[in-house]
């Protein structure tokens, strides 16, 4: 019986496997930059950490795995990072004893049971930040910046960042109020689910993909018409810092996003490359300066956003972008004889206790067979481990590079290859100043 993968999912292995560490190593390293350290939370949680009884969102009402464990309990794989890190920070107490604002990143796998396509899976990555305990636009856009440069090192040329303001508490209870009264006279033509929105949370209905068309989700009243003094500024400001980093942007008011803790500010970075289809949100984010108290938590206000990885990679691909994953091997033993192998084994660790990638055949193939692997593998260096060589403790060595071939002692081995790597890492070097 054949065991294929579940719909949605995907394996990643060899080259994509090289990119999506180069990425996220990448990810890691910017986020560092800005001072952000890691937090990993578990990948399933208490339904009700995601489940809240306000939540409208799709994400929580419709996708969610959930499950009864053996004791009865009902746990969920998480959907997304942000809420787990807020569990963490309040029952850690976190805010009490670390330096604010909590500065974390994360990278991990989130489970949503979408209608799979491509761009959209049912199990993907995510790398976030979370930035809680401050109210500041200068730490909104600066969190802006991070994803930003993040694409923008990474090559990306074709995306476009898009902003929008959703007030306050105060703004957000006057739309929703508005927005019950403009909806009101028309709901009944609208899907069963923007139903259950108009009367859960009727700002949801403005993200409806079925009723998108409806000529009352087209003319709904924007929340910019509601945003009160304070908000207003608060979006105002965020927008200068955006201007002084030199981040270019777009305001659109009909950018509400997917979950439904957003306060203030709210931002994706979208991709605009065509083959990019439906699914070019590549990152999304926002303030949410309720949720902390909403999960019995102290009032901390707080800011993030999530990358997809598997939608990152896909632009990269789209836009052509190779990533430099190349990791060639530096000493590739090559016992021409079963025997010898264990002479093989031996040398090939203590090359790696040097710090060098190390591998060896272990088909006792013949000569070429063995140069053939050598090759594919990229190898600096070959050490040939032939019957003259075993007999006399040596190992020939050859440098694929300039065909410069010695044979030395087994005990000289390290110096040998110390020699000529330093050389070949010395001319990257100097190839590398004169590209730039
Ligand atoms: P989100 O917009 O639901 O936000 O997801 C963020 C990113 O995750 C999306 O822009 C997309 O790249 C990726 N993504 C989402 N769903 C899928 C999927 N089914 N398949 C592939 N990629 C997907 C959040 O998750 C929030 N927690 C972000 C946040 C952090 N807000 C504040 N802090």
């Amino acid at each position: 019986m054949q065991v294929q993968k579940v719909k949605g999912t995907k394996d990643l292995y060899g080259q994509e496997m090289l990119d999506w560490q180069y990425v996220e190593e990448l990810l890691r390293s910017v986020a560092e930059l800005y001072n952000y350290t890691e937090m990993r939370t578990p990948i399933f949680e208490k339904t009700e950490l995601f489940k809240r009884e306000q939540d409208s969102s799709d994400v929580v009402n419709k996708e969610m795995y959930t499950f009864t464990d053996q004791g009865g309990r009902s746990l969920t794989l998480r959907p997304e990072i942000t809420a787990g890190i807020v569990r963490s920070v309040i029952e850690n107490k976190l805010y009490a004893s670390e330096e604010l604002p909590l500065k974390y990143y994360y990278l991990g796998s989130n489970f949503r049971s979408e209608r799979p396509q491509k761009g959209r899976y049912r199990i993907f990555n995510q790398f976030g930040i979370e930035t809680i305990g401050s109210k500041n636009p200068i730490l909104d856009a600066e969190g802006v910046a991070l994803a930003y440069t993040a694409l923008a090192v990474l090559g990306l040329k074709h995306f476009k960042l898009v902003i929008n303001s959703l007030g306050d508490k105060k703004s957000r209870q006057l739309y929703r109020e508005k927005l019950t009264e403009y909806f009101k006279p028309v709901i009944s033509e609208l899907c069963p689910d923007c139903q259950r929105r108009y009367t859960q949370n009727p700002l949801r209905i403005l993200d409806c993909k079925v009723d998108q068309h409806h000529p009352a989700v087209i003319n709904a009243p924007m929340v910019s018409t509601v945003l009160t003094a304070e908000s207003q500024a608060y979006f105002t400001e965020f927008q200068a810092v955006l201007k002084l980093l030199g981040i270019p942007y777009t305001v659109d008011d009909r950018l509400v996003r997917g979950l439904d803790y957003y306060t203030e500010v709210v931002f994706e970075l979208i991709s605009t490359h065509p083959e990019m289809g439906a699914q070019a949100a590549l990152v999304g984010g926002g303030r949410y300066d309720q949720l902390i108290a909403d999960l019995g938590g102290p009032d901390l206000e707080s800011f993030g956003f999530a990358l997809g990885l598997e939608r990152l990679l896909l632009a990269l691909n789209a836009e052509e972008i190779v990533l430099e994953t190349n990791e060639p091997l530096d000493v590739y033993f090559m016992p021409l004889a079963a025997e010898y192998q264990k002479q093989a084994v031996a040398l090939a660790t203590i090359c790696r206790a040097a710090g060098w990638r190390c591998d060896l055949d272990y088909f006792a193939r013949s000569l070429k067979a063995q140069f053939k692997s050598a090759s594919r593998m990229q190898a600096s260096i070959v050490a040939i481990l032939g019957e003259d060589e075993i007999q006399a403790s040596q190992v020939t060595l050859k440098h694929l590079a300039s065909g410069e071939q010695v044979t030395v002692a087994m005990n000289e081995i390290v110096d040998q290859i110390e020699d000529w790597l330093a050389h070949d890492h010395a001319g990257c070097a100097v190839d590398h100043q004169h590209e730039h």
